[in-house]
């Protein structure tokens, strides 16, 4: 039989991975991204002002004491709106200054994994530096569970059936162009729902939704939150919280 760590393979000097380390509950994770967690020389990550960083507090149980990190953190999340000129001159900063905190690692010849909640290439902060760094260095994506595939199996809630189309929608978009995307798709998954909680709520009431739609916070973790988003009153969601409206097509 072939021993994990041969299943997951090592990591080469020099090279980026973005590692997916899926939902939130570490079990969740490929072979390939554990395995990476403990082979890498650096592992970098994202966080929160004050806080550990979810991706961080994922692969916990994974990493040994005294491994080399870079913690890079955000200097803005939720306190201004994403459309607003001074977050996106914010952390249009910090990823400039990033990459080359990272580019120094890999030019001195150390892997580096730079962490990713559920998959790198789905609304990633890692596709800021996959942007900036695989002209000059090779990188590796491990794909990884998606935030919303944790959260529509822990919610018990198949999301398309049959001819079903789905529609991904941030909540970061206009009341109005909301309700117009969910009147038009079968099933959804609507991201980023955070600050933007009571006006999803009201897209979704819009749209003749409200009685399917199911909120979840931090799907797959200790602390997860799954409830009718008609019963979902506060005006703020949690960072991590999203709302899964299922198709109803084709059941045979
Ligand atoms: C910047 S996006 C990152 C998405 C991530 N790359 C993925 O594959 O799911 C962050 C948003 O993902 C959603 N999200 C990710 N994981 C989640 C979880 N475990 N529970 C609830 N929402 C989650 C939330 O809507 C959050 O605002």
């Amino acid at each position: 039989m072939i021993s994990l760590e041969t299943l997951a393979g090592g990591a080469r000097g020099g090279t980026l991975y973005g590692i997916g380390v899926g939902p939130g509950d570490v079990r969740y994770m490929t072979l390939r991204a554990a395995g990476l967690v403990r082979a890498v020389d650096v592992v970098a990550f994202f966080a929160k002002k004050g806080l550990q960083g979810n991706a961080r507090r994922i692969v916990a149980p994974l990493m040994a004491a005294g491994r080399s990190e870079l913690r890079f953190e955000y200097p803005v999340t939720e306190e201004i709106p994403t459309e607003h000129a001074d977050y996106q001159a914010q952390i249009g900063g910090f990823y400039r200054e990033m990459a080359p905190a990272i580019s120094a690692e890999l030019g001195a010849g150390r892997s580096v994994g730079l962490l990713a909640e559920g998959d790198p290439f789905f609304y990633g902060s890692f596709m800021h530096m996959w942007r900036r760094l695989s002209a000059e260095f090779p990188v590796e994506v491990v794909p990884g569970v998606t935030g919303m595939s944790g959260c529509w199996t822990r919610a018990n809630l198949p999301i398309t059936w049959g001819n079903d189309t789905l529609a991904v929608l941030p909540g970061t978009l206009e009341e109005d162009t909301l309700t117009e995307r969910l009147r038009l798709t079968d099933a959804a998954v609507i991201m980023k729902v955070g600050r933007n909680l009571a006006k999803v709520r009201r897209a979704v009431e819009r749209a003749g939704l409200l009685a399917r739609a199911v909120y979840v916070e931090r799907g797959t973790m200790d602390d997860e939150r799954i409830l009718p988003l008609a019963e979902c009153v506060e005006g703020r969601g949690a960072y991590f919280a999203m709302v899964l409206i299922p198709g109803e097509g084709r059941r045979l």
